[in-house]
């Protein structure tokens, strides 16, 4: 059995996500819809908590695609696949993208690139649980980070080694041999 070594327990995650809410809160205090895109499945976790605290004057929509840069591997193949991408009609919306982590960057890159072509939206911007800056391939930034890390492949809290690990409550990095 591989050891998970934990980077940032549940409590820690909780603790900074609810900064983050407070920060999105404010920024989107007065907009009338405010449309948070989750990026599946990655980001699941994340978002729950997240939308949880965001607080704002109007009710907010949400909104899912599914896409996928990784295949089962641990290296970005580069091409974004897009399984699932069915969104309603947000033409000049406000839209929050929420992504588990920002790594080369293409996938976050090529979804901001496909909304900003088909609804033109009035501000659209990201927030990523994780970033990976030294990794970037591509120009692109989070507006919200939940953590920066260093290169290193982290699971739990959304994130997967070949389909496991997404349901820990906690961050970690596998130590000794994880899925191959
Ligand atoms: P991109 O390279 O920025 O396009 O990121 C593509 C996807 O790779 C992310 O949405 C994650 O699903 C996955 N990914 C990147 N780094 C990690 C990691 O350390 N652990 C698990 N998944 C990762
Ligand atoms: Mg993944």
């Amino acid at each position: 059995m591989p050891t998970i070594r934990e980077i940032y327990s549940a409590a820690q995650i909780q603790e900074r996500i609810d900064q983050m809410g407070e920060q999105i809160s404010s920024d989107y205090k007065e907009v009338d819809r405010l449309v948070v895109i989750g990026v599946m499945k990655g980001a699941i976790l994340f978002l729950a908590d997240l939308v949880r605290t965001i607080k704002l004057k109007n009710p907010l929509q949400l909104e899912f695609v599914r896409l996928s840069s990784y295949g089962s591997g641990k290296e970005s193949t580069g091409v974004i696949q897009t399984p699932y991408l069915e969104l309603p009609d947000i033409r000049h919306k406000h839209i929050l993208i929420v992504e588990d982590i920002v790594d080369s960057g293409r996938t976050a890159k090529f979804f901001k690139e496909y909304l900003q072509d088909q609804f033109d939206p009035a501000s659209l911007k990201l927030a990523a649980f994780l970033d990976k800056p030294s990794r970037r391939r591509v120009q692109v930034e989070a507006d919200y980070v939940g953590f920066t890390i260093e290169d290193f492949f982290v699971v739990g809290f959304g994130l997967d080694d070949a389909e496991q690990y997404r349901e820990l409550p906690f961050l970690g990095e596998i130590v000794n041999g994880g899925a191959k």
